[in-house]
């Protein structure tokens, strides 16, 4: 098949690079020309596992290419996924202004019948303002054309993406046309492999799908914390709590950790979203106030316990931080705990030394040069003259350290691990003192 990618943020080369991988032919569209020059020559940006190798690949295979021409990605595919951002703004609603310009642009260059897929995620009702903008457009032309709007959202977790895309958990396709079911059933066959993936549905359902996952995983993991915190007060051990809980099969063990709370460009965004759209419809989402509530008091919970050890006054004091990045696996920082922690530190007077095994770049583009802040090149030079450690991040490398040696280099031996990595007992007969969440100290 032939298919237009509009958008090569993370979602629209994913979706374009798996899409060429299973032998469709290609067409990624973005304005920004070096990017696209960077792009033909198999060059990427974004930190994913197996994304690069993928893009080298289909390029060379001639099945994936790269344009700056609307004209011409609007003419080459049948199908032409809408992939562009969709930033907050300032009330935390999704910011619509690239989606519509996509659908736009494909209203002004399309000249026969073309199904339109919306990947961003966009509030309900957006297929529907995509396909009046699209009307608009070729009303203005005189054109009279069939064409059709479907909305099939993205379910891929960065660090993951490749793998969320090749093999789904669901592939949902929100259509009100034969023509598009059709159309995505069979685009979608080599992702289905050993049973049905597709959920199809009306839009706006699928739409609302988007949300109600992100939403629901955010809640699961902010009344993780919250009973991560009751725990603590009540000498129990939230990691135990946890497994108890998982082996309920209508429970699940996934997405069940307690942590420093939940960061990215997907959960925090998308839970302040919904909430804005049922504001908007009269219908409020009281758990969800809750749930972002909760995340935003949690990313500090390791600074409330350093304080508590150390005083309010770190004037003079350095901490070391492992991990930057919101999670492992990737650089993105964006509504990263760390950054909360960080910037609670150095109100409070102290200094970082962080150690992140791919997000460096990032936390230097963020914060610059400033005399707070030291990125250093290993797990252990982090240590170094520090008060105490704080892990942010659960990067694997951090998972089995020598403690023996943690202790030595480190001003105070004292650890607050924000991802419950460790056993307290066995750290705790290195020598050093350990503070976790949601288990008694
Ligand atoms: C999330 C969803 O998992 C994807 O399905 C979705 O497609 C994506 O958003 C999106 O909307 O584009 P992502 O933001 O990449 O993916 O990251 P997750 O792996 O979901 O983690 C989100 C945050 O939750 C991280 O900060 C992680 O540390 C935190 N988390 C996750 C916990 O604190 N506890 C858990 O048990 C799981």
């Amino acid at each position: 098949m032939k298919i237009s990618v509009i958008g090569t943020g993370y979602v629209g080369l994913v979706t374009g690079s798996c899409l060429a991988e299973v032998g469709n032919n290609v067409l990624c569209l973005d304005l920004d020309a070096a990017k696209i020059e960077a792009l033909n020559a198999s060059s990427i940006t974004i930190f994913e596992p197996g994304l690069q190798e993928l893009v080298r690949t289909n390029v060379a295979a001639g099945r994936l290419h790269f344009t700056t021409s609307v004209q011409e990605a609007v003419a080459f595919g049948q199908i032409q996924f809408i992939a562009v951002g969709t930033p907050p703004d300032e009330d935390g609603s999704a910011d619509m202004q690239y989606v519509l310009a996509a659908a736009r642009s494909i209203g002004l260059h399309m000249v026969e019948e073309k199904l339109v897929v919306n990947k961003s995620t966009v509030p309900v009702g957006t297929a529907e303002r995509v396909r009046a903008a699209i009307a608009e457009e070729l009303a203005t032309r005189d054109v009279q054309l069939t064409w059709h709007v479907a909305s099939n959202p993205e379910f891929l977790k960065e660090g993951a993406a490749v793998e969320d895309f090749m093999r789904p958990d669901r592939i949902v396709i929100g259509t009100d046309s034969d023509f598009a079911t059709d159309l995505l059933r069979e685009l979608y066959v080599p992702f289905q492999r050993n049973h049905e993936r597709l959920v199809v549905m009306d839009i706006a359902s699928a739409e609302l799908t988007k949300y109600a996952a992100n939403a629901m995983l955010a809640t699961r993991i902010s009344f993780m914390n919250e009973l991560a915190n009751l725990a603590e007060k009540l000498g129990a051990d939230i990691e135990q709590v946890r497994r108890g809980i998982g082996s309920d099969q209508r429970i699940g063990y996934h997405f069940l950790y307690a942590g420093t709370g939940y960061g990215g460009s997907c959960f925090p965004k998308d839970v302040q979203a919904l909430q804005r759209t049922a504001q908007q419809v009269g219908v409020p989402l009281r758990v969800l106030e809750a749930v972002e509530a909760t995340n935003n008091a949690q990313k500090l919970v390791l600074v409330e316990k350093l304080v508590a050890r150390f005083g309010e006054n770190l004037r003079g004091k350095r901490f070391a931080m492992w991990g930057l990045a919101f999670k492992p696996n990737t650089d993105d920082m964006r509504a990263a705990p760390s950054r909360a922690i960080m910037e609670r530190l150095w109100a409070l007077g102290a200094t970082v030394q962080a150690y992140d095994p791919v997000a460096m770049d990032e936390a230097r583009r963020l914060y610059g040069d400033r005399a707070d802040l030291q990125l250093v090149n290993s797990p252990m030079d982090a240590l170094k003259g520090a008060d105490a450690l704080l892990i942010v991040t659960e990067w694997k490398p951090f998972k089995s350290p020598d403690f023996a040696l943690m202790k030595q280099l480190l001003n105070q031996p004292v650890v607050f691990d924000g991802r419950n990595l460790y056993d307290p007992a066995r750290v705790r007969a290195a020598g050093l003192e350990y503070f976790s969440v949601g288990r008694a100290d």
